[in-house]
């Protein structure tokens, strides 16, 4: 007897494992077939970004200010070596939950351009609070040189200039599901994404496969982001997938600090349309009431 069920659960185990790679193969198979049917027709990205469920989704949506704590974190730790955030004072980060002081003493990290003196020299100083986050090269050209000839994009707006054409029908009924977070799914995506470019596909020198970059089959960034790189201290997993998913929310709310605001007004405004439209209604009413139809 339990030699019996010693040998069926082995063959379960055999069976599982045998899908399991199946199912690896397969998604391999159709990542190549997906790679060489968006390289023939120029159409990218190859795979659509996944949809993540984001605190500051839909109508009544707002930040998790712990979660953009650890997003600054992470651009700080990480991005901000290649990337700048030139449109982003430090002192609105007092909207993730910083004093006066702590905002002070972290913009005092960094060193900003100032001038002429009296002497006509420009000079530099420690950042103050109302200074911008700085790039960290002194041009564009320097940036580009740096990174195999392709500049690191500002990140002020990038979580609202990027997204990926969602087709029909999805389109449609983004309208009504409000789905604004094509941005954030993207970034989110396109750093959990790096991957071994599939068998016989040849990705140009420099530049490192990615099948979520919307603008070709690899790009000029290597994968930024490790397990344990950054060092969390309230307990979030330090993976690479929280990672990702904490910068594109603090990369919105940089590109977008007043999205809650927005949303409330919003709110307003509807409830007041349908209040005002009942109100509409009931002096049509009155008004024609001793009309002969
Ligand atoms: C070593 C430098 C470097 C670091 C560090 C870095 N990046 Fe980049 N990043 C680049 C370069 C270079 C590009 C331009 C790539 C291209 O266009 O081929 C880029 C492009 C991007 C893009 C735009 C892709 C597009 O659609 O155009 C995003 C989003 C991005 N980086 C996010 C990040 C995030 C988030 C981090 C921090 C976790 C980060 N990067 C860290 C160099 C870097």
């Amino acid at each position: 007897m339990k030699k019996l069920v010693t040998s069926i659960l082995s063959l379960a185990l055999a069976a599982g494992l045998l899908g399991a790679a199946a199912y690896a193969a397969e998604e391999e198979h159709d990542l190549k077939e997906a790679t060489e049917h968006a390289v023939a027709n120029a159409h990218f990205p190859i795979l659509k970004p996944k949809n993540i469920d984001w605190s500051f989704a839909g109508p009544f949506g707002h930040y998790d200010k712990g979660q953009l704590q650890r997003g600054l974190k992470v651009y700080t730790e990480v991005c901000s070596a290649c990337h700048s955030m030139k449109l982003v004072p430090f002192r609105t980060l007092e909207d993730l939950g910083y004093s006066d002081g702590q905002v002070k003493t972290f913009a005092a990290n960094y060193e900003v351009q100032d001038g002429p003196n009296g002497e006509g020299e420009m000079f530099t100083r420690k950042a103050v609070a109302s200074d911008h986050f700085p790039s960290p090269f002194p041009n564009d050209e320097a940036a580009a040189a740096a990174n195999n000839g392709a500049a690191p994009p500002d990140m002020s707006l990038l979580a609202k200039a990027r997204g990926v054409e969602r087709g029909f029908p999805l389109f449609i009924w983004d309208i009504f599901t409000q789905y604004q977070e094509g941005g954030p799914d993207y970034i989110h995506s396109l750093l959990t994404g790096y991957h071994e470019p599939p068998e016989g596909v040849a990705v140009p020198e420099g530049t490192h496969f990615n099948p979520y970059f919307n603008a070709s089959m690899s790009l000029a960034m290597a994968k930024p982001l490790s397990d344990d790189q950054v060092t969390y201290d309230d307990g979030a997993p330090q993976t690479v997938d929280q990672y990702a998913q904490d910068v594109s929310a603090f990369l919105m709310w940089a590109a977008e600090p007043h999205l809650e605001e927005r949303k409330r007004t919003g709110f307003m405004v509807l409830v007041f349309l349908v209040i005002f439209s009942g109100l509409l209604y009931l002096t049509k009413k009155s008004v024609y009431a001793n009309k002969e139809h």
